[in-house]
């Protein structure tokens, strides 16, 4: 059944401007975090490779965004990861954590330098401890999209993720992202796993920031 409705361009016209008061169960998520001793197997020639690293997460609350009808609160995400050994970046991470309180529908978008996109949807509440977004490959709503040089030696089939919150200064996650490596007939799991504690809280969107200081202001 086709849950949209039929008129996809009237907007709601009561927004709430305060994104940090609607991210429901992503609201822990805004503001800075950082971790010392995350895990990460990753693939190479000689077979799979493990590393520590360390890693430096920022969620930005953005203004809420409107589709028409579908109205979405979120959070612009920036992950970078180093190592211990080495100060080049390991991985880096950009995207979007959205939530639709109409709906309960989560979304993730990622994008990362080596030419790979995706876009992961999942369900939660307010005050959920848990929650999970997958993506696969082939997917014209929630799937991966990479370079050629990526689904010809390293296919990316399915990636999910797994947070577990811990109060409101920690969370932890679970990334499993299957590669079918070329020349191999198993799938490889990429898999990376975290702990986060908080540095900062997370600030006002941009337009309750200008709300909040009109009313001072005034
Ligand atoms: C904490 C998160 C992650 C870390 C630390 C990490 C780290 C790494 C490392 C070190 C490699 C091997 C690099 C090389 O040999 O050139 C790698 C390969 C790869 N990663 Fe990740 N990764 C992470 C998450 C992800 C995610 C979320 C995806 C996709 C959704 C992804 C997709 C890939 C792919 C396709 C490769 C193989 C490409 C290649 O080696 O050229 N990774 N990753």
């Amino acid at each position: 059944m086709n849950p949209f409705p039929e008129d996809i361009f009237t907007e709601p016209s009561d927004v709430d401007p305060d994104t940090l008061a609607n991210l429901g169960p992503l609201a822990r998520l805004a503001g800075r975090w950082e971790a010392r001793k995350g895990v990460d197997i990753n693939p190479k020639a000689e077979g799979p490779e493990r590393r520590t690293f360390i890693e430096r997460i920022a969620f930005d609350a953005i203004d809420p965004q409107a589709n028409g009808p579908q109205l979405l609160y979120g959070l612009r995400y920036h992950i970078h990861i180093t190592t211990e050994e080495e100060d080049i970046t390991f991985h880096d991470q950009v995207g979007y954590w959205l939530w639709e309180p109409a709906t309960g529908v989560i979304l993730q978008t990622l994008a990362i330098p080596r030419g790979q996109v995706a876009l992961a949807s999942g369900h939660g509440k307010p005050g959920d401890d848990h929650i999970r977004v997958t993506a696969a490959r082939g997917q014209t709503d929630y799937g991966i999209c990479s370079t050629a040089f990526l689904e010809y030696g390293f296919r990316t089939d399915s990636y999910d993720i797994d947070i577990s919150f811990d109060g409101d200064d920690a969370w932890s996650y679970d990334i499993r992202t299957m590669l079918l490596v070329h020349g191999r007939t198993e799938p490889f799991e990429h898999h990376d796993t975290n702990r986060l504690r908080r540095t900062a809280p997370g600030k006002p969107n941009p337009l309750k920031q200008i709300l909040d200081r009109r009313k001072a202001a005034s």
